[in-house]
């Protein structure tokens, strides 16, 4: 067949057969700000493949919050960045989530044959990188970059591009939508959980992990309860509760009862202030015991709001305890209480994505029905711009959110009920 200029969302042409010209939700400096404004539907030339390099038809795409950041240019203006790394297109299509088929593939590319169903690893790197070429963590590669955020040609359009190395086959038993949404917040998740010894969770261990019916609280919520621990979730209403109870969380708290969040400065100098912040920081322990037991403090913080709730975060944890963080949604001013640091000899670790074992034993997880995708909302490909907006004012349904691309039509749209994992599978 000869090749097509452009083909509708929703329709592919034979398996390996590439159109000319795509449909890409991009981003552009001169719209960087707030969702859904920043993102616009375009046609683009879909992009030549470097010899390590593979084009994958997108079937459905996963949203996460690195898609906001993004369109803001905040607090990386991806763009610009690519540009000085010699990459000319002034528009960035996002997306690090996907599931879809391999429709050509570079010269150098081992393995992966066209029509091959696959979900995309969101670590990017270069695999002629000699840390990595002698066995290094490609998570500590110089050359790491997070797919469709600090690389382009991501998910939210009908074909990404990918290197090689970022593939896996599609968990079986998946639809589209589910198998899309998984891959991001799941290896994050395996890694802020499993990867820091001698702080990973364990039986008995009670984990407080912040924002349970987020992208990353339900993975978290479900691992941590995989591993014999109680995971105590979150929340600000009782929808996103009921969610994190479905999915396996001992008990939940709703964080809007409480108002010490925030940077600790100026209250930390001034000695009535603090006692009232410590009162209250106090209150919130006492909710999570009300939970997991009299004493029975949080082995493991699993922290992403960063900013509004670090301080609490570091002063719940249990003493020789581990707080872990991979963002700072609400602010990068990480304040803490030294006092309560040292004395208790608690540890502060950053965590960034994860590699591709922790990912094969995450998608292992999913395939068994160990893990539950979680996926709360399937939109249409037109409403990226819209459930971004959602998810950056607070406002997305619980849970993950997937978009159809060439799924288009395959699947129904809508919010759909999160039932929590099979355990029964175990
Ligand atoms: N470094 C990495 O590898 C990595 C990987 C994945 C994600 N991330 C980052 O992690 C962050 C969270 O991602 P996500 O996918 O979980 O986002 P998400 O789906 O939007 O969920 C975040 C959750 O945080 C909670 N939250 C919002 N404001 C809060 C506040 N002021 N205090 C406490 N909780 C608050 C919300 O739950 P409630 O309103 O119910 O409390 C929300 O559901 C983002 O910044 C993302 O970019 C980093």
């Amino acid at each position: 067949m000869s090749r097509p200029d452009l083909l509708p969302v929703g329709e592919l042409p034979p398996v390996g057969v590439v159109p000319r010209r795509m449909h890409a939700t991009t981003i552009r400096r001169e719209r960087f700000g707030e969702p859904p404004g920043s993102f616009v539907d375009e046609v683009v030339d879909v992009p030549a493949l470097a010899p390590d390099e593979v084009l994958v038809a997108v079937m459905a795409a996963g949203l996460n919050f690195n898609a906001v950041w993004a369109g803001r240019g905040y607090p990386v203006d991806v763009i610009g960045l690519r540009q000085r790394l010699g990459e000319p297109e002034p528009f960035h299509v996002a997306g690090s989530d996907c599931a879809g088929i391999v429709w050509a593939v570079g010269a150098e590319v081992p393995r992966h044959r066209i029509g091959d169903e696959v979900v995309v690893w969101p670590g990017w790197y270069d695999s002629a990188d000699p840390h990595v070429r002698t066995g290094g963590d490609p998570m500590r590669s110089r050359t790491l970059r997070a797919w469709g955020y600090e690389t382009s040609w991501g998910s939210f359009a009908q074909f990404a591009k990918v290197k090689w190395t970022q593939l896996a086959p599609r968990p079986r038993g998946r639809s589209w939508a589910e198998a899309a949404v998984t891959t991001l917040c799941g290896v994050t998740a395996m890694r802020m959980l499993h990867h820091w010894h001698p702080h990973v969770v364990r039986p008995g261990d009670p984990v407080l992990i912040w924002g349970g019916a987020g992208g990353l609280g339900v993975y978290g919520i479900q691992l941590t309860r995989l591993a014999g621990g109680i995971p105590v979730a979150v929340v600000s209403d009782p929808e996103r509760a009921k969610v994190c109870m479905a999915l396996g969380a001992a008990g939940t708290i709703d964080r809007t009862a409480f108002d010490h969040w925030g940077p600790l400065d100026p209250a930390i100098n001034d000695g009535a202030a603090m006692a009232r912040w410590v009162s209250r920081a106090r209150a919130f322990g006492q909710a999570i015991w009300d939970i997991t037991g009299k004493g029975n403090s949080p082995a493991i913080v699993y922290e992403h709001p960063g900013e509004d709730t670090l301080p609490s975060s570091i002063y719940v944890c249990r003493p020789g305890g581990m707080v872990v963080t991979c963002a700072g949604t609400t602010g990068y001013m990480a304040s803490l209480d030294l006092r309560f640091h040292w004395m208790m000899e608690k540890r502060f670790q950053g965590s960034h994505g994860g590699d591709l074992d922790e990912w094969a034993r995450f998608n292992s997880l999913v395939e068994q029905g160990l893990v539950d995708p979680a996926l709360g909302h399937v939109g249409d490909y037109d409403d990226i711009g819209a459930l971004h907006a959602a998810m950056a004012d607070g406002s997305a349904a619980p849970g993950k959110t997937a978009v159809l691309v060439g799924a288009r039509g395959h699947e129904p749209l809508g919010p759909r009920e999160i039932t929590g994992p099979d355990l029964g599978a175990r």
